[in-house]
């Protein structure tokens, strides 16, 4: 027996990838960052994050061409639920207004949410889509993991896929295949 779901209940099934958050910065310096969990590989050194039209993330990310998507695990549930529950236009710098000490990326120095097991620093692929579509491709300038969770022998992120976080729904997450109730 099968059980017939409405439309919209399609991105609950395929997921796309893990749980990401996508920093960026405004024209003036002002930083922000959001979590998104639609978001997959486009390339092998390319991603993408799709990202409504109406965010301030998006506006940055058109202004400056430049992002940083974070791959965060489970401790930081709580930052991502944050970070994604309100726009920067109305936070201000959203890591004050969340009471997060960013640090910045190793190489386009944009603030992130410390501590996550990666960072793909990236620069706009496509402006012309995204600005249609709210498609960013991200090309990958930079990308820093955790040594402990990289497996250089296969070169995956090997221990990474154990601990990265999946959106279930509302406050919901799944790793390693247990729901994680915030
Ligand atoms: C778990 C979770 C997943 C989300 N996934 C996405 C997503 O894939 N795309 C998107 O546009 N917004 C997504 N959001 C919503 C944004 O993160 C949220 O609207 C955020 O406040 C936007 O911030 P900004 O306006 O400062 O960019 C998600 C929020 C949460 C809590």
């Amino acid at each position: 027996m099968y059980k017939t779901l409405v439309p919209r209940d399609a991105s609950r099934l395929v997921g796309g990838g893990q749980i990401v958050t996508v920093a960026s910065v405004s024209k003036e310096g002002v930083p922000d960052c959001m979590t998104a969990a639609w978001n997959t590989a486009y390339d092998s050194d390319q991603v993408l994050v799709v990202l409504d039209l109406g965010h301030t993330t998006t506006r940055n990310i058109l202004d400056t061409g430049k992002f940083v998507v974070g791959i965060p695990d489970e401790s930081l549930v709580k930052e991502i639920l944050k970070v994604g529950s309100e726009h920067g236009r109305v936070t201000g710098d959203k890591f004050k207004w969340a009471g997060i000490a960013p640090e910045k990326s190793a190489k386009l120095g944009i603030d992130v949410i410390p501590g996550q097991m990666a960072y793909i620093e990236c620069e706009l692929g496509d402006k012309d889509v995204f600005e249609k579509t709210g498609v960013a491709i991200g090309k990958a300038v930079n990308i820093t993991v955790k040594e402990e969770l990289w497996d250089d022998e296969s070169s995956s992120f090997g221990k990474g896929y154990q601990h990265n976080l999946h959106y279930v729904s509302g406050e919901v997450f799944c790793t390693g295949g247990t729901l994680i109730k915030v």
